[in-house]
């Protein structure tokens, strides 16, 4: 079913990490549970109360040096190094698909590891020693305050041209782990599909979007995606 030139676009959520140990939003023990969205993921949470946002961020930023990426992860990077042309979108926030080895990759929801200028807009990358205390920090360059570099609701996703640019031309749409809840990720499936891409969905369970998928393989992605890329790239 693939060949090295079919091109591919691959879109990530919170459940291709699940099995890192981090966790994801919608599930019971959801990450929002001791906290609501509006207070530490929108613009107004940060105008109000920027240090209990800043205090979230940095718990979710340690979190990231006891977790390792999975072999949902690492299959990925097989399917990339396979094909000719692949793009990975990831919705998350953490730096798995990297440290497995991803290398063509887009952050729609921003980073955790990087900090943006609120005035300058210069984006910083945050290192262990210095960066992970509860003091919000401002910026080496005008001194401006610098904010976490994550696309909160009510924010634009970056890349979004690109994005779109890829789904219109791909010939296969894969979505992992993502429960298809939120705009725009969640509209892909259907973008890919009207373009005349095959969709592909691999989730515990079936996401709000399903409707759009022509394949489902309802299971863990650290099973599912290494059996695929295996039977994928062997054929
Ligand atoms: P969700 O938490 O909404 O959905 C995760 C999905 O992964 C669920 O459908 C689970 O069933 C599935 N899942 C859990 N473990 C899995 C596993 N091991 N293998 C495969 N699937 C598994 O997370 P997202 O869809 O990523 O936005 O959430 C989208 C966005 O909502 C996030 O990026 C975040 C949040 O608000 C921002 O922060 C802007």
């Amino acid at each position: 079913m693939i060949t090295k030139r079919t091109r591919v676009v691959v879109l990530t959520g919170a459940g291709i990490s699940a099995e890192s140990g981090i966790r994801t939003f919608r599930g019971s023990d959801g990450l929002w549970e001791n906290h609501r969205i509006e207070d530490v993921a929108t613009p107004e949470g940060w105008r109000i109360n920027p240090q209990l946002v800043w205090s979230f961020y940095q718990q979710r930023r340690k979190k990231l040096l006891h977790v390792e990426p999975n072999s949902g992860h690492l299959a990925l990077v097989e399917l990339e190094r396979f094909l000719d042309s692949f793009l990975l979108v990831t919705q998350n926030v953490d730096n798995l698909h990297e440290r497995a080895g991803s290398k063509n990759l887009i952050h729609m929801h921003g980073e955790l590891e990087k900090l943006r200028c609120e005035e300058c807009h210069a984006v910083e990358v945050m290192m262990e020693e210095k960066h992970l205390g509860e003091e919000i920090l401002t910026c080496q360059q005008c001194g401006g305050r610098l904010r976490p570099h994550i696309v909160w609701f009510n924010e634009i996703p970056m890349q979004m041209q690109e994005i779109m640019e890829a789904l219109t031309h791909c010939d296969l749409f894969i979505a992992i782990g993502t429960s298809g809840h939120v705009y725009p990720a969640s509209g892909f499936l259907h973008k890919a599909q009207m373009h005349g891409a095959q969709t592909i969905v691999i989730n515990l369970e079936p996401p709000e979007n399903i409707s759009f998928s022509d394949e489902f393989y309802q299971g863990k992605a650290g099973d599912v995606l290494p059996m695929l890329v295996r039977r994928w790239t062997q054929e």
